[in-house]
């Protein structure tokens, strides 16, 4: 008989579990016990990423010669679903699909469509994805067909040249042309613009104007000190999200918005227009205390801090056992470790709480 932990279990009896379907296992509304942290902070948030690889090459986040996992380290698509599966069971609502670029993992679409079963069943509120852009033209209608709605597409500036630049290998015209796709297929569009000194500055007003004609919002991100940064340094990348709201201020009328999209962002709406603007603030504003996700890599890591170096292995349980019992309790054990929040630091002049790991390593 499986193993039951009578905590972990609200009373449904010993009855074993049954063999692992993933077309049955979790069409149902989650049963078990919520996930909650040790700072009582429900966990209903997860982001996965499915692959460490990019077809890009962001400063910020990579460096040219990356070194990727070897394909047999990856979960296979059958166990990226009966990861997924688990965690919805366990009371995950919000599903985040990210990188690298998810996209390009091979046979990625199988994956969503399978996942669609769990919105259908309604166990599901949000199955998502952080994307690039740059495939958008070839799957913007398959993932709209899986029940995505909503989608982030990172996107630090409109110059094409500086687009290079940032993203090393992208072209800035494949990623315009996949954003058209991405919204004729009906998918709602966020870009994701992480806020870098020097760089996008300039640029602040001309994004804005751009989402409002094409009816986007935007969310801006402070640069987080990530990475082997070599000669880089992100202190001198690191452009407040307070400065850029003074600068906002000096053209709109700002209205801080209450709603949630269920991340770390918080929303403003500038009056004039009545555009949205996101501000993620992990160093002006710390928002740990209302965290409610974790992730998973594609080789099976959980990190349930994005700036803390601490992780389970969640592969040798998922492998141990077809018995989904021996996976939950790894879930919950990692999830009993969650730490109160990152150290991430820029205000003593040097880059506090640095972590070594690439961001591209647990897709942001
Ligand atoms: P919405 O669903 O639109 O709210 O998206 P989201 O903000 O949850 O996801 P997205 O992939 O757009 O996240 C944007 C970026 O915010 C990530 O890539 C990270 O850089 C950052 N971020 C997300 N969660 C955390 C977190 O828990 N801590 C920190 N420090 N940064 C985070
Ligand atoms: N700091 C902040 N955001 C980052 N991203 C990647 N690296 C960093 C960093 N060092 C963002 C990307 C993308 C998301 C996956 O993470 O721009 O939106
Ligand atoms: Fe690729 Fe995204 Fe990292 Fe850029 S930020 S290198 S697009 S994973």
């Amino acid at each position: 008989m499986a193993p039951t932990v009578p905590w972990q279990r609200l009373p449904l009896g010993t009855a074993p579990l049954p063999a692992y379907n993933p077309y049955m296992a979790t069409d149902q509304a989650p049963t078990l016990a919520p996930l909650i942290d040790p700072f009582h902070r429900t966990i209903s948030y997860l982001r996965m990423s499915v692959t460490d690889r990019c077809d890009f090459r962001c400063l910020y986040c990579m460096s040219e010669q990356m070194t990727f996992l070897p394909k047999s380290d990856l979960l296979t698509l059958e166990e990226l679903d009966r990861m997924a599966s688990t965690f919805i069971r366990l009371g995950i609502r919000k599903l985040r699909i990210t990188g690298g670029e998810p996209l390009v993992r091979k046979g990625i679409m199988q994956f969503f469509n399978a996942m669609s079963r769990h919105l259908e069943t309604g166990a599901l509120e949000e199955l998502t994805v952080t994307t690039n852009g740059s495939q958008l033209s070839r799957f913007a209608r398959d993932l709209a067909a899986a029940g995505v709605k909503r989608i982030n597409v990172s996107l630090d500036t409109l110059d094409e040249q500086k687009f290079k630049d940032v993203t090393r290998w992208g072209r800035l015209a494949q990623v315009l042309h996949g954003l058209d796709e991405a919204q004729a297929a009906g998918l709602r569009v966020k870009l994701n613009t992480v806020a870098l000194k020097g760089f996008n500055e300039e640029e602040l007003f001309q994004l804005i104007e751009f989402c409002e004609a094409r009816g986007m919002d935007i969310t801006f991100i402070e640069v987080m000190p990530m990475g082997d940064l070599g000669n880089e340094d992100r202190l001198d990348q690191y452009w407040p999200l307070s400065d850029l709201r003074k600068r906002l201020e000096e053209q709109y009328t700002l209205t801080d918005l209450s709603h949630r999209t269920g991340g770390p962002a918080r929303y403003m709406r500038l009056n004039e227009t009545g555009q949205q603007v996101g501000f993620i603030t992990p160093l002006t504003h710390n928002f740990c205390e209302s965290c409610n996700r974790v992730r998973v890599t594609c080789t099976g890591e959980i990190y349930t801090c994005l700036g803390q170096e601490g992780m389970s292995d969640l592969r040798a349980p998922l492998r141990a056992s077809q018995d989904d019992a021996v996976l939950e309790e790894a879930i919950r054990a990692a999830i009993g470790l969650k730490p109160r929040g990152h150290d991430f630091d820029y205000s003593r002049g040097v880059a506090d709480g640095q972590m070594t790991r690439h961001m591209s390593h647990t897709g942001g």
